[in-house]
């Protein structure tokens, strides 16, 4: 069976409760990336709660008052976030949400990241989230030596997971690697013994997967 069956088999998105997969809306789903960026999944909750009841479209958070929208971050910290969040709304008002990965992009605030996770969600766009998890992941997969933290290493796993996602639900694919590195596929003592790819994982077999993913000496 192929990784992205085998992970889908295993993802069960209804477990963690999160608000954001129970909607299809980009709008809505890039909010909840933006959040996510840098703040845990628990704790985003309550914040993507309140912040989508007093800005539940694009026109609304384009319109609304800088200060309304700090006051609904606040507590979230990394206000960046929330300034370009509110300049890329402003051009969605006017232009229209962008339908793809590349379009996305263009927006402020949204990196290769958060555009992959907005396109392969809310338009089944086949484009991996390469994010910490996913590198760390498909490092023990491939026992991929050259460094992650460099463009070449990061390039090579870029282009294992564009090859492996699910071209039926690539969102699903993206999100179910996200849980399986935040519950299994962890940076020091993974669960291998309960991975659904073990089978496939080269460091598993060789019993080194917290040797990866390999860093360039400091
Ligand atoms: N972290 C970033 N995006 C996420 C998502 N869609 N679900 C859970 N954790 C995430």
């Amino acid at each position: 069976m192929c990784i992205s069956r085998k992970i889908l088999n295993w993802y069960a998105p209804k477990d963690r409760g999160l608000p954001w997969r129970k909607t299809k809306d980009p709008y809505a789903i890039w909010v909840s990336e933006i959040m996510l960026q840098q703040t845990q999944a628990n704790t985003v909750i309550p914040y993507y709660e309140r912040f989508m009841a007093a800005f539940p479209t694009a026109k609304d958070l384009a319109a609304a008052e800088e200060e309304a929208l700090l006051k609904h971050w606040q507590g979230l910290g990394y206000y960046r976030r929330a300034k370009h969040l509110m300049a890329a709304a402003k051009i969605v008002a006017r232009e229209g949400m962008p339908g793809d990965f590349e379009g996305l992009k263009a927006l402020p605030g949204i990196g290769d990241y958060t555009a992959a996770a907005i396109a392969s969600i809310a338009y089944g766009e086949a484009v991996a989230a390469v994010d910490g998890n996913l590198l760390r992941i498909y490092s023990r997969l491939h026992m991929v030596d050259g460094s992650i933290d460099k463009a070449a290493g990061k390039r090579r796993i870029v282009e294992l997971a564009n090859k492996d996602i699910s071209r039926d639900r690539p969102g699903d694919f993206n999100q179910a690697m996200m849980d399986l590195g935040s519950k299994i596929c962890t940076p020091t003592s993974p669960a291998c013994g309960d991975c659904p790819l073990r089978g496939d994982c080269m460091a598993y077999h060789a019993n080194c997967a917290e040797d990866y993913p390999r860093k360039s000496p400091k």
